[in-house]
């Protein structure tokens, strides 16, 4: 079954014809006196995976958080499907259709798998350019997470952080979103998980899927991910290729744990 159908390729290196999915420039953005993220700019094509990486504290959750217009405190421009971000709530930019999945997994405890998918559905969506949009359906979804299918009906309370993990993953994509911001998918889970994380990430992507996802592991980044960049100190330090940020040691060295 095709959930999402194929977009044209992306578009590798380079400023293509086509405007950006999703593009930010000049980003600021403040938690009460702290300035934490100076002039972060960055772009994500349609079909694209693009991985933001850093240690703790570079600024990665607050760059996602800004997009979502979650840190109030921010100035730049943030363009999304062509419509500006900026200066928007975060209800209006998750109805554009921009999926945010936070780090910490908020599930609904009290509710069962299947009641947690249903409280994430949206109505189906068309690109501007006619071709058919995400259209998620609860068995579709348990197509890709095999796992979560096998406990439809279990509280999500009585779930393991992973499952809890792909669960909010599975919730936000019942909202047919253009694209998703992943918050440190394979952090704090078990292996296991992280493989299923990774398989389900290439299997969006195979469909066309677009995702920028916060990443310090740079193992999960480099199977993932086409492009990469690095944040240090709520700035970008680096950017490329992925398999090209992958391999520069003195970036790993610098930026990045190892
Ligand atoms: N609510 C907040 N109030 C004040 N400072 C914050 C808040 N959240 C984050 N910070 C600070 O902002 C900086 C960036 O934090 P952020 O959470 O964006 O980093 P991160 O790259 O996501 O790190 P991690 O890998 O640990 O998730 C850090 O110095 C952090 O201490
Ligand atoms: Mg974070």
């Amino acid at each position: 079954m095709t959930a999402l159908n194929p977009a044209p390729p992306a578009q590798k290196g380079g400023l293509g014809n086509e405007e950006a999915l999703l593009s930010v420039a000049g980003l600021n953005a403040w938690y009460g006196a702290a300035h934490i993220l100076h002039d972060v700019g960055l772009e994500v094509r349609r079909g694209e995976v693009v991985a933001l990486m850093g240690r703790n504290g570079a600024g990665k959750s607050t760059t996602l958080k800004a997009i979502m217009g979650l840190v109030q405190a921010r100035r730049g421009t943030i363009r999304f499907m062509g419509h500006a971000l900026e200066s928007r709530q975060p209800y209006e930019i998750a109805r554009l259709g921009l999926g945010y999945v936070p780090e910490d997994r908020r599930v609904f405890t009290e509710l069962t798998v299947k009641e947690n998918l249903a409280t994430g559905r949206q109505h189906p969506r068309s690109w501007p350019d006619g071709s058919a949009a995400p259209n998620w359906t609860e068995a579709a979804v348990f197509e890709l997470f095999p796992n979560l299918a096998g406990m439809q009906h279990r509280a999500a309370g009585a779930m393991s952080g992973g499952e809890q993990q792909m669960l909010t993953v599975a919730r936000t994509l019942m909202g047919n979103p253009y694209m998703l911001l992943l918050d440190e998918p394979s952090e704090g889970v078990a292996p296991l998980i992280v493989e299923q994380m990774a398989e389900m990430i290439l299997t969006l992507k195979a469909r066309g899927a677009s995702i920028l996802l916060s990443e310090q592991n740079i193992y999960f980044a480099a199977l993932v991910s086409d492009r990469a960049y690095v944040l240090e100190k709520g700035a970008i330090r680096h950017s490329g290729p992925m398999s090209e940020v992958a391999g520069n040691e003195e970036v790993r060295r610098s930026y990045l744990a190892l």
